[in-house]
């Protein structure tokens, strides 16, 4: 079975209109596995929608190979297409159609037959139903995006891309958008996603690649790249601010962020927690709670893409 992605040498280059040219995408080469939740990471600029965008025949690659369910877009991107759900960051619609009209419409593009088609379905699942007779361009910047994303699933695409689609959606719709892409996931559509909200794909992604200036600097799958910085942390919460660092943390480089706590990270491996509580109790400091935790995506995340 081929991955649902193949990404071979991928590089684009914006030609420029004024000034230098811009290399977004720089020697790509990745694959999305059948029926993961991916997710694609990376700072504003690095490439991502550029990368997603070439995926869906919607911009053209300077060189490289990409294949959608082993078809290659370069053969064959309508057969492609057919195979992918692809919603864009930019919230591009046709003004003139009602919700319904819209999705029922799209389905038809596809050939999708009457009986077949889960226009009510989605409908429900974006909580578009009492705007279901609204044309688009009375909807809210929130609403039009359920909508796009409603319109890239009306062909139960095997791959469903999704460019930033929380941005500007309420918690509410966040949260119900997201048990549909895990019923959907677990019925075996692959997902891919970009978003800015690491703890999203930390708690969705079972596999994660994080692009920076062009080039994919991670890919592993979360609980791999989660291990890789093998840091933990202890925050300290304490009764006042600590006006310094106690002597006995000294050699833990501690943060404190100014507002009643003391950080700590270490490294499970070189250093014991037992080690570190009798450093914490010989500190003196009143403590009113401790906690602690595992490494967050958001460090990994940081620590690759802030110094490029
Ligand atoms: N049509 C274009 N012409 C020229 N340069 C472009 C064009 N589209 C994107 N770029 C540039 O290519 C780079 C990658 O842009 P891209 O939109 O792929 O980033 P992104 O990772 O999706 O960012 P964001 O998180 O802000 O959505 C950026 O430097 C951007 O300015
Ligand atoms: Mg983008």
């Amino acid at each position: 079975m081929p991955p649902a992605i193949t990404i071979k040498n991928l590089t684009k280059i914006y030609e420029p209109r004024k000034g230098a040219e811009k290399v977004a995408l720089d020697d790509v080469s990745l694959e999305i596995p059948k029926g993961s939740f991916f997710g694609l990471l990376g700072p504003n600029g690095a490439g991502k929608s550029t990368l997603i965008n070439i995926i869906a025949g919607l911009v053209n690659k300077t060189s490289g190979k990409v294949e959608v369910c082993g078809i290659d877009i370069d053969k064959d991107l309508r057969k492609a297409k057919y195979h992918l759900g692809v919603v864009p960051q930019e919230l591009i619609l046709d003004p003139f159609f009602t919700v319904r009209e819209a999705l029922e419409f799209h389905a038809g593009y596809y050939g999708i037959p009457k009986s077949q088609r889960k226009t009510d379905e989605i409908i429900k699942a974006l909580s578009l139903e009492d705007k279901k007779h609204t044309s688009s361009r009375r909807l809210s910047g929130g609403m039009r995006r359920r909508l796009l994303i409603g319109k890239a699933l009306v062909h139960n695409p095997e791959v469903l891309i999704l460019d930033e689609p929380t941005a500007g959606v309420d918690i509410e719709l966040r949260q119900s958008l997201w048990e549909y892409a895990k019923k959907l996931n677990k019925q075996g559509t692959t997902i891919v996603l970009t978003t800015h909200y690491l703890e999203e794909a930390e708690q969705l992604c079972d596999e994660i690649a994080i692009i920076n200036h062009g080039k994919i600097v991670a890919h592993d799958k979360k609980k791999t790249l989660l291990k890789k910085l093998n840091n933990k942390r202890i925050v300290i919460h304490t009764q006042k601010n600590p006006e310094k660092v106690p002597p006995s943390l000294k050699s833990y480089n501690p943060v404190m962020p100014d507002d009643n706590t003391v950080e700590i990270r270490y490294n499970p491996e070189e250093i014991e927690i037992c080690d570190i509580l009798k450093d914490i109790h010989d500190s003196g400091l009143k403590i009113t709670d401790l906690v602690t935790q595992d490494t967050k995506l958001e460090d990994i995340f940081l620590q690759l893409t802030k110094a490029a």
